[in-house]
């Protein structure tokens, strides 16, 4: 863990602003935790949906109307893009075809993956033209070359989705926006209310050492590494 007072983001300006969506989540409040307790920082936002702006994966108009409440002020170099949905009281993981419902698939794909594409159009226009990070949590389940286990048709693949829509944004970004990374990154298995039914307590680490390791590797990405698909420990994935 790092010590308390010792900077985070050393990469990032003196004084750099951070915003953190699915700040009420597991992972999204330990990051604005450690953000807001690091030195370097000078603002950190968290957004959810009960947040004021709120912010909804299934309403684009809170997305949009969020993103121009935070326009007026100075721009994001940091944003982490923590929303996610595995499982909710009508939705578990499918375990087999038979378990497949078109009304949980479209949640599936609608939180995870047309959410993060609205993120992405709203909020790149607040990025730094200093020099910004985007990070979008993804899963390793969502890696279609790393799948032998079959199963969570849902979560896999609107995270394969949320892969491709970051990749495919990260290419148009090098172009208009130059001094932007964006990235889809999965966080590793954490305790949290997402993994719990599935043995995250015991599986899982603390969020508070697997944010500290997050953040660890996105302090120190490089241009290049733009639209890959990389490990909490900045180990990149097969797609
Ligand atoms: N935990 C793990 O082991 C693990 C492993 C791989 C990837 N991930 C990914 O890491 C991210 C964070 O997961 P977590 O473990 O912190 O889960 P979590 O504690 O369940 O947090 C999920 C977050 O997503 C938000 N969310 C869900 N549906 C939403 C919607 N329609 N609109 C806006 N926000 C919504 C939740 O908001 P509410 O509080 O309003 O419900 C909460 O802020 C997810 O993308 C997940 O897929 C986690």
């Amino acid at each position: 863990m790092a010590a308390s007072g010792q900077a985070l983001m050393n990469l990032l300006p003196d004084g750099y602003r951070a915003l953190v969506i699915g700040a009420s989540g597991t992972i999204g409040a330990e990051f604005v935790a450690l953000l807001a307790a690091d030195p370097r920082s000078g603002e950190v936002i968290g957004l959810h949906r009960h947040s004021f702006p709120a912010i909804d994966m299934q309403d684009e108009q809170s997305m949009a109307a969020a993103a121009t409440a935070l326009s007026g002020s100075t721009p994001f170099h940091l944003v982490i893009h923590a929303a996610g949905l595995l499982h909710d009281a009508d939705l578990m993981p499918e375990k087999k075809l038979s378990d497949l419902r078109a009304s949980n698939l479209m949640k599936s794909f609608s939180v995870n993956a047309i959410g993060p594409a609205l993120v992405l159009r709203y909020f790149t226009p607040l990025l730094s033209s200093e020099g910004s990070r985007m990070i979008f949590l993804s899963a390793k389940v969502g890696s279609i070359g790393d799948n032998r286990l079959g199963g969570w048709y849902g979560y896999r693949a609107s995270k394969a989705a949320l892969n491709m829509l970051v990749k495919t944004a990260s290419i148009e970004l090098k172009r208009t926006m130059p001094g932007a990374i964006v990235i889809a990154m999965h966080p590793g298995t954490v305790n949290s209310k997402l993994s719990k039914p599935f043995g995250g307590e015991v599986k899982g680490r603390p969020a508070g050492v697997a944010c500290l390791e997050m953040l660890q590797t996105i302090d120190a990405l490089k241009s290049e590494q733009s639209g890959q698909f990389l490990s909490y420990s900045a180990d990149a994935l097969p797609w």
